[in-house]
């Protein structure tokens, strides 16, 4: 008797743990679930907004349905951080509401936030101050779209709106994704938004954030085979010179067309007031060649070292966004990446690196690749000559293929899982800067995410991918070195 009862505690107990461990183990486990890239728990996201750092805390605010895992019902989700790669999930921050009278719904679309210091509003000094567009409709079609504000005593765990809102209005149906910054030289806020259709970005200036006065535009240059959206604007030091340099990043075509929504970037000057691009030339210059990096804005307030900028991207495409095959999520952000300015004799342009701190997630260098089989995120650095390839291989025949021929580098997932969206499926390139005889790439693998650095961040390619297998090889042809590799540790643990 007593046998069987101990018996049976034990075999309670050990079910207890088992219950508890695979309650430990299953969450993020999802088939495509990224292991260090952010994604909600559930539903669909898009764009990052209104990243910014305070007391310690990084904020990422990000368009959400909080309903569905498609696009809908648009609010801002919220985690934070404190090394921008743990992420702690907070409570939807501002929902879509309903006007009684009108019965119209207003969607809180892509925005801003900042840390008002001096209490330029008159919410409190400290105060976090978000600004969004605040996008009207009726049963999803849209009425109108202005700049609205919401502020938080309480480092964004809760939200008022204004009650005089909008802040914004110039009765367009379009026109929307304010970027906001403290502007130190003449003491003021400055805003840049764009009208989309216009291809046209907007600035604005502000002493108080609520009242606000346009004193520029920029317009007529780039790629405007897709509308524009989510302007940046910010001040990055140029590599090796004492001198920095403003740089106007925005949202819209992609270097393969206008099929899909890709990223451009000018160089220039900012006076306060309008910003002026330095080359005479009116061709984009691309921000990345990859097909799932959007909608990407810098963290504002990051004063404990002037200068740095960090940059995070959404990682999908509107192409095909709403169809990729994960559940019940839907789209992830980028790796931060540190961003500089960067001057040669062949020009000058923006490079991006992920983040320093990315290198304590690694836990296990591998020195061959040869008989490895990976299972989750990793990275690994990869030296291609000409005509040579490296790409990750599952036992389904799948591949993801990174290839380097006649000075072009290209990721080809043509081998891959394509068929929800006839799309999908596509090879990228990059034209390597002066053609070398090799090119130099930081790569990292997140099971459905590949993240690319071409030549310590000279350009940057990344792209969503999925395989129907969970564990990958490495196969390289040609004369490849491989070097580097690493394992990271799953920031998503419970
Ligand atoms: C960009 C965008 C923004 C808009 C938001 C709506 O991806 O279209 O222009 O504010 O998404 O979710």
């Amino acid at each position: 008797m007593n046998k069987i009862l101990v018996l049976l505690c034990a075999s309670a107990l050990l079910a207890g743990c088992q219950s508890k461990n695979q309650e430990v183990s299953s969450y993020y486990q999802e088939l495509y679930r990224p292991q260090i890239h952010f994604t909600p728990e559930k539903n669909w996201m898009n764009d990052p907004n209104g990243l910014v750092y305070l007391d310690g805390e990084y904020h990422l605010f990000y368009q959400y349905n909080p309903y569905g895992n498609t696009w809908g019902h648009m609010s801002w989700g919220h985690a934070v951080s404190t090394d921008l790669l743990h992420w702690q999930h907070l409570p939807v921050a501002l929902r879509e509401y309903q006007d009684k009278q009108t019965g119209d719904s207003t969607m809180i679309f892509s925005g801003t936030a900042i840390v008002d210091k001096n209490n330029s509003a008159g919410f409190g000094a400290n105060t976090l101050i978000s600004i969004f567009t605040s996008n009207t409709h009726k049963n999803n079609q849209g009425i109108t779209q202005h700049q609205s504000l919401a502020y938080s005593n309480d480092k964004g765990r809760t939200w008022k709106y204004y009650d005089k809102n909008p802040i914004l209005d110039i009765k367009r149906k379009d026109f929307r994704d304010p970027k906001v910054f403290w502007y130190e030289p003449q003491q003021k806020w400055v805003m840049a938004l764009v009208i989309p259709d216009l291809f046209t970005v907007q600035f604005y200036g502000s002493k108080n954030l609520i009242d606000w006065q346009l004193t520029g535009s920029f317009k007529d240059v780039g790629d405007t085979t897709r509308v524009w959206e989510c302007p940046d604007l910010y001040e990055l030091p140029i590599e090796n010179e004492n001198k920095s340099k403003w740089v106007l990043s925005l949202s819209g075509g992609h270097p393969q067309g206008s099929k899909f929504v890709g990223m451009q970037y000018f160089i220039g000057e900012f006076d306060g007031n309008t910003f002026q691009k330095d080359s005479a030339s009116h061709s984009p210059q691309y921000l990345e060649y990859g097909k799932d990096f959007y909608a990407a804005i810098v963290y504002n307030n990051l004063d404990y070292a002037k200068n740095k900028k960090i940059m995070m991207g959404w990682v999908n495409n509107w192409t095909y966004g709403n169809q990729i095959p994960t559940s019940p999520w839907r789209s992830a952000m980028s790796i931060p990446r540190e961003l500089s300015v960067v001057k040669t004799y062949n020009g000058i342009f923006l490079k991006q690196q992920p983040i320093a701190g990315l290198e304590k997630l690694r836990t296990k260098k591998i020195e061959s690749t040869d008989n490895e089989i990976f299972t989750s995120a990793f990275e690994f650095t990869a030296e291609l000559t000409e005509e040579t390839t490296v790409s990750l291989v599952t036992d389904e025949n799948e591949e993801l293929i990174f290839s380097y021929v006649e000075g072009e580098l290209s990721i080809d997932r043509t081998k891959t899982k394509t068929e929800f969206n006839p799309d999908f499926s596509s090879i990228d390139s990059y034209s390597v800067k002066q053609y070398p005889p090799s090119v130099k790439i930081r790569v990292i693998i997140d099971q459905s995410i590949a993240e690319v650095f071409v030549n310590d961040g000279e350009m940057a390619l990344t792209e969503q991918f999925f395989f129907t297998s969970t564990k990958l090889k490495m196969k390289a042809s040609g004369d490849v070195k491989i070097s580097e590799v690493y394992l990271l540790d799953g920031v998503w643990k419970k």
